[in-house]
Formats: structure tokens, sequence, C-alpha cells
């Protein structure tokens, strides 16, 4: 098919190329039909390598339309490769589709312990109310774990408390006792006996206002059904200018409820007494245990589940803090308390036991954790 330049009609290439691009279903194919009309062996390609033949007018516009042609040949190529590319891309998405609202699969033969599980609950619940999560170290200095927390050398809380003491460390002042001059061990080191000093290296780092939990490991020398040498704790902690006794019961009122998932759980403020708060209360919850049977919430007994109070005014000037500007509550709790008491876990000392079938039995897959909104999972132990 000769024109009178004695080349093939431009049009009539550019028209079976689109014909051959349109039918062209893959990037592979599509390739190909490139290769037939632009390669180097390509239709056009030929067409073009024709054109010297040409006296030098019909030459100027045989090479001008074959150049159109390229261009439209080419734009056509661009078009079908985007189109291509998006129909892979949409057949993908289809075939990798996720149903999210199916239950999830765990194929780990692993647990989370009890006691993870308890504080990521405490601290989920916490979370929502603003507090943030500070820690502090396991071995402790004399003067946070028990000095600065109004606990004086003679006290005998240092003796209740059965401490762990490290032996002391020869030739070495720590800052704090050569800030007070301290003829007393306030450098020497304990296992720390609770989270409390936390509560002094927070406020001695920061000015108020503060609001922290703290999770961490505690130690006593004790060991019998109902002590462990080491356990766990969470402390609080709240500073503010204008904190008071109702701020302290509204939040663990509201705490109780929500880690117990029972709403209307009876909570009862009982006085007590701790060196570090003034006024101190011990927070019961009730229970009834009626025919030797524990159960939350029903029944006319009390369960003591923590200590409370306000922070002691001395314990905010040991720490820089105004007590005159300055006002707030703390509280702690036993972790392994609360988590026996939850779900029902009878012996403590099986929460070190590393024993794979208790954790099957107590322990909890991943997601399991409650929140003041969503509610706890009751019992939500891995079935
Ligand atoms: N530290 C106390 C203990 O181990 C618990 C405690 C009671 C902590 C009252 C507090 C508090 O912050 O205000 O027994």
């Amino acid at each position: 098919m000769n024109d009178v330049t004695g080349l093939a009609d431009p049009s009539r290439l550019i028209e079976a190329a689109r014909v051959d691009i349109a039918a062209a279903s893959s990037p592979e194919a599509l390739e190909e039909v490139r290769v037939r009309y632009l390669g180097r062996r390509g239709q056009l390609t030929l067409m073009m390598r024709d054109l010297g033949a040409l006296d030098p007018d019909a030459r100027r516009r045989a090479g001008a339309e074959l150049n159109d042609a390229k261009d439209r040949i080419t734009a056509a190529l661009g078009e079908a490769a985007a189109r291509l590319g998006r129909a892979a891309l949409e057949q993908r998405l289809a075939a990798e589709r996720a149903d999210v609202t199916l239950p999830v699969q765990f194929t780990s033969e692993g647990r989370i312990h009890p006691i993870s599980q308890t504080i990521d609950e405490i601290v989920a619940i916490f979370g929502e109310m603003g507090f943030v999560v500070a820690e502090g170290p396991h071995i402790e200095e004399d003067f946070y774990n028990f000095t600065a927390l109004n606990i004086p050398p003679e006290h005998p809380a240092r003796q209740e408390h059965d401490t762990f003491y490290l032996p002391p460390r020869r030739g070495r002042q720590s800052n704090r006792e050569a800030t007070l001059g301290a003829a007393d061990d306030g450098s020497r080191l304990v296992l720390r006996t609770h989270t409390s000093p936390v509560q002094i290296r927070t406020m001695l780092a920061q000015q108020p206002p503060i609001r922290i939990i703290v999770p961490g490991r505690t130690f006593r020398a004790d060991h019998d059904a109902t002590h462990s040498p080491m356990f766990h704790q969470v402390e609080g902690l709240v500073v503010d200018r204008s904190t008071h006794m109702g701020h302290l019961k509204g939040c663990l009122i509201e705490f109780c409820r929500a880690f117990f998932g029972i709403d209307d759980l009876p909570v009862r403020f009982r006085p007590s007494y701790f060196p570090f708060t003034e006024p101190s209360a011990e927070v019961d919850i009730g229970c009834s245990r009626a025919g030797g049977r524990l159960e939350i919430g029903a029944g006319g007994d009390w369960l003591e589940i923590l200590g409370s109070g306000m922070v002691h005014p001395k314990v905010l000037h040991n720490c820089g803090i105004d007590p005159a500007q300055y006002q707030g509550f703390a509280f702690g709790m036993g972790i392994e308390r609360v988590a026996m008491l939850k779900y029902g876990i009878p012996d403590l000392r099986t929460f070190y036991d590393s024993d794979f079938r208790w954790l099957r039995h107590y322990g909890f897959l991943p997601l399991d954790v409650p929140s003041l909104v969503q509610g706890p999972l009751n019992g939500a132990g891995a079935a």
C-alpha cells in the first residue's frame, strides 16, 4: 500500500498500531507491540529509513508525517501502559483484601503473663485519666526509699519492711549524702521495698503539675504462701495547686470500678497511717465471703486492696516543692494481689514457677487490654 511518496500510509500504520495496542493485555504484550512498530526493525523505523530515497520536498513532508505518527503511537503506548498498571494494582488489591472483622488468629503458643497483663490494664486505665508512666531503679539509695519519704532512720518501718540491704559502698559518697551532709546512711543501697521512691525521683526532677503511674518490681525479705521476696507494685502520684482528697477518692473509685469491671462496686476509704501521707487511707472494695467463696462486688464484707493519702508536706518540702503552693495525693497497690483477686489465681507462688501449663491457663493473648471506655474483659484468661 504505497502512496505517492512510495511509502506505506502513516495514518493506516497509526490505526493498525492502535488496534494492536488495545489488544495487548499485559505489559509484555505491549512491549512486543512497541518493538513491532518502533523497535530497530519496527515498521515505522523502517519507513523512516526509506525517507532517504525521496527527493528533498517529498522527504520533508513524509518526514513530518512519520514523526507525527511516531508521537501518536508513543502516546497510545504510554496510555496503555498506565491502564495496564492500574488494572494490575486493582487486581492485587482485590486479591490481597483483608477482612479486618475476622477474629485474630494467633499461631503462637505464647501467652502474656498475668503480671504483665495486670500492669497493662492498670496503666491503660490511669493512662486515660492523663497519668504517664514513670520508672526508677531497683537498687535504690536509702534516701529515696526511706528518708525523703519521711521515714527517719530509727523508724520501725525500716524493720517492718524487712529490707534487703546491699553491702556498704566504700570510699563513695552519694550526691544526696553530700548535700544533706548527712551522718545517716542516706547513700546506703537497698533493693527498693516499694515503688514510692519514684515519687521522690519524679518530684526532684520536675515541678508540678505531676501525674504519674509507676509499675515495677519491689523486694522484701519475706517468703511464705502470701509473700514473695520479689513482687510488684504500682505507685500513683498527683501534685498540683488545687489537688484535694476529693480527687483522690474520685480517681481511685473510678479505677477500682474500671479494673474489676463492676460499675457499682462499693469502695471504702478507711483511715490509716503512712509516714509519707497525711491524712492516709486504706482502700477497701466490697465483697462477699459467704460459704467460703470470695465474690467481689457483692455482700457486706470488705477487702483491702491499696494504700493512699495526701502527700505529706514534709515530702513535698524534701523535694523542693512548696507545700504552701502545692498539694497532692499518692497511692500504692500490690499487683499480684489484685491480679489474684481479679483472675481467681489462688497461690502467689505460682506466679514465678514458669510452669507453661499454668501460663496457658491463666495467661492472656495479645490485645486483651481493657480501658475505661471499653470496660475490662472479665475473666479474659486465654481459653
Ligand atoms: N509504699 C506503701 C507500701 O509499700 C504503699 C503506699 C501507701 C504508697 C500509701 C503510697 C501511699 O503512695 O500514699 O506499703
